[in-house]
């Protein structure tokens, strides 16, 4: 079960952060900085308030941070929300960790009745990182390329997206071959 991540939870994003050292030195080009994970929790996209940012974590049984997630619902319009960072602790990836959190969060959207796609943005210097995972998830590229620039890093990001509910195959369709 997800847990709500908050602004009181801060102290233990920053953790996770600082256990997951390789993202940030790919998007940034350096670890993350003392306020990175202040900075996640209270950042918004344009024209978004703070009631439609939701973070989202799954605790471990020390209560660390195992995973992380913050989606925006409603951005960048009504039937779309979008994933701003989902993130597995350096220590516990390629575990199916990942794949599960994932689960859960769309478990989540999927009460968001007005909702009907996810989008996200895949760094260009984390694609090899970030792309084969994503694209399990069920998500494709749009083939939107927009400039990125954070710390020392200035690239291109990819936006992917994927419906909610992905289109159930056709009563009438027929097996061939
Ligand atoms: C990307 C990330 C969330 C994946 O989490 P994870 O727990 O390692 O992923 P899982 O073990 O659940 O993998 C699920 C599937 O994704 C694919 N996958 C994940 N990482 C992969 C990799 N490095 N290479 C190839 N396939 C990969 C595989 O198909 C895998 O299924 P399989 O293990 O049955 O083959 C994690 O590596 C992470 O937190 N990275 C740092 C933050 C980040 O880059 N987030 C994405 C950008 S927003």
């Amino acid at each position: 079960m997800l847990s709500p991540i908050t602004e009181d939870d801060v102290a233990a994003l920053q953790a996770l952060y600082e256990a997951t050292p390789g993202y940030f030195q790919r998007v940034e080009g350096h670890p993350p900085g003392p306020g990175a994970a202040h900075l996640k929790l209270t950042t918004l996209p344009p024209d978004t308030s703070a009631d439609a940012k939701y973070g989202f974590g799954w605790l471990g049984d020390d209560d660390n941070l195992l995973a992380f997630a913050d989606v925006i619902r409603g951005y960048p319009s009504t039937e779309m929300a979008y994933i701003g960072l989902l993130m597995v602790r350096g220590a516990r990836q390629h575990e199916g960790l990942g794949s599960r959190f994932h689960a859960a969060l769309l478990d989540e959207v999927n009460h968001w009745a007005e909702v009907d796609r996810i989008q996200l943005d895949i760094v260009q210097t984390n694609r090899d990182a970030a792309e084969p995972f994503w694209a399990a998830m069920g998500y494709e590229p749009t083939g939107v390329i927009k400039p990125y620039t954070s710390g020392r890093v200035s690239t291109t990001c990819a936006l992917w997206e994927r419906p909610v509910h992905p289109a159930e195959p056709s009563r009438n369709s027929r097996i061939t071959g």
